[in-house]
C-alpha cells in the first residue's frame, strides 16, 4: 500500500526566487526562500529576518526523531495555530516569542502566500539545551519505565500505579534536548548542573504552572493532557517561552469519555503513526517509508479534531 507522491517546486507568488515542494493536497514538505536559513527542524523551516525570525511549520512529520518523506495535510497550520491559541492564553503566566502572527503585517520579504496561516515572527532567542516535560498520567516512555524500575527520571513512585494512572501532583522530568539522536532523561540535579539552580527551579515552577492551567482549561472540553514538553530560551536574560506550546507534537491528549485506568486511552496525537509503525516492519532507522494514504488522511483528521476540540474553532486553511 505504498503511495507514490508527487510533489513539485513552485515559484512565491511575490518573489519568484523563492520555492515551495508542494503536493497536489495542498501539502508543504520544504520551503526555500531568498532569506538565510537559519534552521531546517524536523518540522520547522526557520529563517532570519532582520534580527528576527521566520518561523515556519511544514506538514512534515517525524516519529521516533526521523522525518517521513510523506506530508500530512493541514498539520503545519494546525501546530501554528494551536500554539497561538494557547501562547495567548499563558500570558499571564510567561511571556513568549511571538512578534507577529498576523501574516498581512509580515515584512515583504517573508510574504509568500504559501506561508499564510502557517507562520510567525519569533523573537530570536538563546534556547536552554533542556527539554521541560511534565507528567501529568502515567503513560508512554513514563510507564515502560514504571514498570521496570519503580522510577521515572530518578522519581520514585508509590508502587501498584496502573497504567494511565493520574499522578498527586504533575512530575517535572527534564530531557537533553539532543542535537542528533534522542533526547535522555535527566534529573534535577543534572538540569542544575546546565543551566543552574536558580533557572532550573524557575523552569519547574513555570512548566507546573503552565501544565495545571492549560488542564484546567482543557478538561472543560473534555481532553486530558496526559504529559506534554516546554521549551524556553533567554531574550536579553529574560527568560521566555519559545517553539511549540502544547501541540499533538508536544503532548499526549486523551479524549477524556475514553479514558480507563489500567489501559492506554487512545490519543488524538502522533501516538497513533507511532503505533501503526512499531506494528508495521521498518526499524526505525533512516530513511523513513512513505506513509499509506490512510495513515496519512487518519492522521491529518486527528490533527484537525483535536484543534477543533481544544480550540472550539475550525482551523484556517
Ligand atoms: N524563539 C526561538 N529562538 C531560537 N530557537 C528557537 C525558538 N523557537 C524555537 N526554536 C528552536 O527551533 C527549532 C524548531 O524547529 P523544529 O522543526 O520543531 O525542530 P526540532 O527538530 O528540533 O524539533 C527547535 O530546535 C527549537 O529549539
Ligand atoms: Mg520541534
Amino acid at each position: 500500500m505504498k503511495r507514490a507522491t508527487a510533489y513539485s517546486f513552485s515559484g512565491g507568488l511575490l518573489n519568484t526566487q523563492a520555492s515551495f515542494r508542494v503536493n497536489e493536497m495542498d501539502v508543504l514538505l520544504e520551503t526555500k526562500i531568498p532569506l538565510k536559513l537559519w534552521k531546517r527542524g524536523k518540522v520547522r523551516d526557520i529563517y532570519e529576518i532582520g534580527d528576527n525570525l521566520l518561523f515556519i511549520a511544514t506538514d512534515r512529520i517525524s516519529a521516533f526523531d526521523v522525518v517521513f518523506p510523506t506530508g500530512i495535510p493541514h498539520k503545519g497550520k494546525c501546530l501554528n495555530q494551536l500554539s497561538l491559541f494557547w501562547f495567548n492564553k499563558m500570558k499571564d503566566v510567561i511571556n513568549n516569542h511571538i512578534l507577529e502572527s498576523d501574516f498581512e503585517k509580515f515584512p515583504q520579504e517573508a510574504r509568500f502566500d504559501e506561508l499564510r496561516n502557517r507562520s510567525i515572527i519569533v523573537k530570536k532567542s538563546e534556547p536552554l539545551p533542556v527539554e521541560c516535560v511534565i507528567r501529568g498520567y502515567l503513560a508512554g516512555s513514563g510507564w515502560r519505565s514504571y514498570k521496570k524500575t519503580g522510577e521515572i527520571c530518578g522519581i520514585k513512585l508509590p508502587k501498584g500505579l496502573k497504567e494511565a494512572e493520574k499522578f498527586e501532583e504533575p512530575l517535572f522530568t527534564p530531557s537533553t534536548k539532543a542535537t542528533s539522536g534522542h533526547d535522555e532523561n535527566i534529573s534535577m540535579e543534572q538540569l542544575e548542573a546546565i543551566v543552574g539552580k536558580e533557572t532550573a527551579k524557575e523552569l519547574k515552577e513555570k512548566s507546573i504552572e503552565i501544565y495545571l492551567k492549560a488542564s484546567e482549561y482543557a478538561e472543560k472540553r473534555g481532553i486530558i493532557i496526559a504529559d506534554t514538553k516546554f521549551e524556553f530560551g533567554r531574550v536579553d536574560g529574560e527568560l521566555i517561552l519559545i517553539d511549540e506550546l502544547l501541540t499533538p507534537d508536544s503532548s499526549r491528549f486523551w479524549p477524556m469519555d475514553r479514558y480507563e485506568l489500567g489501559t492506554a486511552p487512545e490519543s488524538l496525537d502522533k501516538e497513533y503513526l507511532r503505533q501503526y509503525l512499531l506494528k508495521s516492519s521498518w526499524n526505525r532507522e533512516p530513511p523513513a517509508p512513505e506513509l499509506p494514504e490512510e495513515v496519512v488522511s487518519e492522521t491529518s483528521r486527528r490533527y484537525l479534531d483535536i484543534y477543533k476540540r481544544l480550540t472550539g474553532r475550525e482551523l484556517d486553511v
